[in-house]
């Protein structure tokens, strides 16, 4: 099984998932934070099972497809949602899982301190449903296999 890992930082559940599963991960992250993930690839012996590239995932050509994309709070960062999602439908393979977690925010208007976090952060944060209308309109929400939880 080929895994995409969306913004994996350290890499642990890149890792993870290669030892524990024996899948194949392409791990991406925007940018190096430090040589720690190229340090523990090696160290975990895992350099045949996981990729560790440096790219954005919007400009990572849909060339390769993947049976499962997996993200752990990475979403936020990317403020073009209804491209991101399109463009993670085109690198899944037909049938593929999107499995991710994210930062949210509720439907009813924040308080201004929040507001004011967001905007200094940067972040772009959806409500649940949000969501749920953005993974339709790329067509993402079509498996039996669908679920959407707010944690
Ligand atoms: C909060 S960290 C989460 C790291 C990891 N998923 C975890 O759970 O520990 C955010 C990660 O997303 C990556 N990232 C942010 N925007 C990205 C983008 N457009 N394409 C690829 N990776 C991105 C950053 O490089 C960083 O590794």
């Amino acid at each position: 099984m080929r895994v995409l890992d969306v913004g994996c930082g350290l890499g642990g559940s890149a890792f993870l998932m290669a030892r524990e599963h024996g899948v194949s991960v392409h791990a991406l992250m925007s940018r190096p934070i430090c040589s720690l993930a190229p340090e523990r690839l090696r160290s975990q012996g895992l350099v045949s099972q996981v990729t560790l590239e440096h790219v954005d995932v919007l400009a990572l050509p849909a060339t390769s497809r993947y049976d499962v994309i997996y993200s752990r709070d990475v979403f936020l960062h990317i403020h073009d949602k209804p491209r991101l999602m399109e463009h993670l439908h085109s690198l899944l393979k037909p049938g593929g899982l999107l499995f991710f977690t994210d930062y949210g925010r509720g439907a009813s208007m924040p308080s201004s301190e929040f507001v004011a976090y967001i905007e200094q952060r940067q972040y772009d944060l959806r409500t649940v449903n949000g969501y749920r209308v953005l993974l339709e309109q790329a067509a993402l929400w079509k498996s039996s296999r669908r679920t959407i939880r707010r944690i």
